[in-house]
């Protein structure tokens, strides 16, 4: 394997993980939480059971972000750039905002600022690649 096939490998795994973190947070919202909301289930088991996985899912996602992130970012010499520290400011934010949704699942407005946060982590990333 080239080097260069090697970073493409780093950058195809942390896309892939931010799909999954991404696109988590859409499907979950408009389609699951819409469709389970209606289940008479009181104790809301599979709700719960779902939510539980997704989240074990998200948590392996941004482990693979943190780990690839921070090899790219040490291999193409991006740790003063702003744009870089704006966008690690806002996966800290995320993690915090998440830390506090797991004590307060139902607050919705918390999950909506997951998500908000998430999409511009992923506008200064392709800031970050394109070199601005
Ligand atoms: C929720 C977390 C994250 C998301 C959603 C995310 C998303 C993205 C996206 C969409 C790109 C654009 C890739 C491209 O267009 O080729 C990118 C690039 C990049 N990300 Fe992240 N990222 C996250 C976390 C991190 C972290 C924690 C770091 C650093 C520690 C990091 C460092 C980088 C670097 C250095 C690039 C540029 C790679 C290059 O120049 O080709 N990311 N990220």
């Amino acid at each position: 394997m080239s080097t260069h096939d090697f970073w493409q490998a780093v950058l195809y795994l942390h896309l892939l993980a931010m799909a999954f973190f991404v696109g988590g947070q859409l499907v979950f919202g408009l389609a699951v939480v819409p469709v389970l909301r209606g289940d008479p289930d009181p104790e809301r088991t599979r709700m719960r059971a779902v939510a539980r996985r997704f989240g074990y899912g998200s948590l392996a996602a941004l482990g693979v972000l943190l780990l690839t992130g921070w090899a790219m970012a040490s291999h193409y010499g991006l740790w003063d750039s702003s744009t870089l520290q704006w966008k690690l400011a806002l996966v800290a934010l995320v993690i915090a905002l998440t830390l506090v949704h797991l004590r307060r699942p139902k607050l919705h407005a918390l999950q909506a600022a997951i998500l908000l946060a998430s999409l511009v982590i992923v506008w200064l990333g392709l800031d970050l690649a394109s070199g601005f």
